[in-house]
Parts: structure tokens; C-alpha cells; sequence
């Protein structure tokens, strides 16, 4: 069987990550370098199943590299789930003559674009695009750098009133079920600690660090916490502190999502670039159900199960470098 592509559709969905937009721009601009004509889809796989689908040229992703958000918006779509919906999907993609796929989001996109691709045979690649940074196989995705600078930038902001009150805040960053923005962002930042959900909180031992910088030099403390019912949130650890040292003049931030928006860094717009370009070489050399990655600053294909079943393990190095550097 001849094996050609003559047409791919491009989709963001689940959480918007800066970068997408710089994605979506380098995927269309590549597929129309080498021939091949693209479709966008809007809102998702929503979309796909609505029929949201317009031809792509490459006038319509100018100006868009320094976007945050996603042109083509991004939703969480139930419907996909089912058979019915993938269907309905599959049916939107042959009344386009789209033969393959490029998807940019996180574990839930290519939760289903693994399920999608095998039951209807469709080459789809994957581009990750989330700011958690949670997916197995990359070192970076895309929307990462850029909410770890956001987040960097509120927490200088932060520091100042906190030390101007002699407090203790307690900053909650996203992350869902991991720690990469608490840990970097908490190291770039210069805070005492950072909570997350890959090590167990001793409250009694945060407490005598906190203590002890207050004791020695210190006139404000500062640690980030990540989301997550295993931390407890910055609302929960604040409480319990409240609690067993009510000396403490104690305020929460919850950053939300602010570190969702924003024109993405340089890094990240280098990045989304590269991915995108790497997305349809790999269609081209008839790759499927992986997902384009970055490791040691090559690109790299990682098949869809390992990223999103694999847990991306977090470096307990830096847990000790930003310990050592809170004294
Ligand atoms: O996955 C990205 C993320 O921003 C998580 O960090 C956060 O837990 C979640 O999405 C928030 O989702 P929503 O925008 O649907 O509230």
C-alpha cells in the first residue's frame, strides 16, 4: 500500500500552554514546505467531532510565535471518550481528506490520540504542551519555561512585601500531580522551601527551618508549594502552621492561572519551533502514535503509552541544592 500524506490536521487541547501558538506556526509552516496541506481544528477533538476544520495557509499563523494561549482554543471534550464521538471524529477527518494527525497538549491528548490512532488506523504525532512539564520521555514541554519565569517574577514581587512585613507566605503554584514548577520556580526565586507532592511534608522539620532563618538573618520567609491533595496546598500547610506556631504572621498566594498566559520565553518559542518541525519530518518518515521529545537538547520519539503511563521521576539533586542554599 502506497504510504502518502497529502494533508494533516493540527488541534490544541486540555490545559493552553505558551509555546502552542509558536507550534502551531512551525507544524503548518513545515507541512507546507514540503508539500503537504494542512487543516486546522479548532477547540479540539470538540472540534473534530463538530467539524470545526479550516484550510491552514501560511499567512494565518503570522504573528502568532509571541501569542500566548492557543489560535485554535483548546477544550476538554467528554464526547471523545466514547466510541460514538471518536466516530463522529473519524468521519469529520475523512470529509477533509485529512490522512494523519499532529496533536499538541498533554497526558489526556495523547490519552486519547493513542486510542484514536489504533482504532482507526490514523498516523498521529504528539507535541507536548503543558505547563506542568509532567510528561515521561521530555525533558522540557512546551509552556514550562515560561510559567516557571512567571511565577519567578510573582514571587520577587512576593519577597518584597514579605520582607517589608517580616512574614511568612506560603505561594501555591499549579503543577497538578507534580512538583517541577514548585521546585525550580522555589529555587529561582530564592525561597526557603518548596512542597511537592514526590516527597512527604514534615511540618515539624519546615517549621525548624523557617525558625532557624528567622533566628539567624532572615525577615521573611517564602515557600512554594505545589498543588495537590497529597501537599495539602498552600491554604492547608498555612493552616497547620497557624496552629502549632502561632507566632508566625502567616499569608497565602495562590498564583492560579496567571502562570497559564504570557508571551512564551525564547526558550519556549526555540522549542515549539523545533518540535513542530520535528512533528511532520516524523509523519513524513512514517512514524505514529509517538510523541515528539526533547532529551539532552536532541529531539526524540517517544511512543505515547510510555508518556503518558511512565511517572517522570523529579531531581532530587536539586531538592538538596535548594535546601543547602536556604540556610
Ligand atoms: O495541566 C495544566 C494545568 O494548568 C494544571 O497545572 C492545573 O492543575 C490544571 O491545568 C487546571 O485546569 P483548569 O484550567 O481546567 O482549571
Amino acid at each position: 500500500m502506497e504510504y502518502t500524506i497529502k494533508t494533516i490536521g493540527i488541534f490544541t487541547s486540555g490545559g493552553d500552554a505558551p509555546g502552542m501558538n509558536a507550534a502551531i506556526r512551525s507544524v503548518t509552516r513545515a507541512a507546507i514546505f514540503n508539500g503537504i496541506k494542512v487543516k486546522a481544528i479548532y477547540r479540539g477533538y470538540k472540534g473534530l467531532i463538530d467539524n470545526e476544520i479550516v484550510d491552514f495557509r501560511t499567512q494565518d499563523v503570522s504573528n502568532i510565535v509571541q501569542q500566548g494561549g492557543t489560535i485554535l482554543k483548546s477544550a476538554r471534550c467528554k464526547e471523545f471518550m466514547t466510541k460514538e464521538g471518536r466516530q463522529k471524529a473519524y468521519e469529520s477527518m475523512k470529509d477533509h481528506n485529512i490522512d494523519a494527525l499532529v496533536a499538541i497538549g498533554g497526558d489526556g491528548t495523547f490519552t486519547g490520540a493513542r486510542i484514536f490512532a489504533q482504532e482507526f488506523n490514523i498516523p498521529i504525532i504528539g507535541i507536548p504542551g503543558t505547563i506542568d512539564n509532567d510528561l515521561y520521555g521530555t525533558d522540557y514541554t512546551l509552556g514550562y519555561d515560561t510559567a516557571l519565569n512567571t511565577i519567578m517574577d510573582a514571587v520577587d514581587k512576593i519577597r518584597d512585601t514579605a520582607s517589608s512585613h517580616e512574614r511568612l507566605f506560603f505561594i501555591e503554584v499549579m503543577g497538578r500531580d507534580a512538583g517541577f514548577l514548585a521546585l525550580n520556580s522555589a529555587i529561582a526565586s530564592g525561597a526557603e522551601a518548596a512542597i511537592v507532592p514526590e516527597r512527604e511534608t514534615q511540618v515539624d522539620q519546615l517549621a525548624e527551618l523557617i525558625q532557624n532563618g528567622f533566628r539567624k538573618t532572615k525577615n521573611s520567609s517564602i515557600v512554594i508549594v505545589a498543588e495537590s491533595e497529597i501537599t495539602g496546598g498552600a491554604a492547608g500547610l498555612a493552616e497547620r502552621m497557624r496552629i502549632e506556631y502561632p507566632n508566625y504572621d502567616v499569608r497565602v498566594t495562590i498564583l492560579g492561572h496567571i502562570q497559564r498566559g504570557g508571551s512564551p520565553t525564547a526558550q519556549d518559542r526555540i522549542l515549539a519551533s523545533r518540535m513542530g518541525v520535528a512533528a511532520v519530518d516524523a509523519l513524513l518518515d512514517e512514524q505514529r502514535s509517538i510523541m515528539i521529545g526533547v532529551v539532552n537538547n536532541k529531539i526524540v520519539h517517544v511512543p505515547f503509552t510510555k508518556a503518558i503511563k511512565d511517572d517522570k521521576p523529579i531531581n532530587e539533586g536539586l531538592l538538596g541544592v535548594l535546601q543547602m542554599l536556604s540556610i
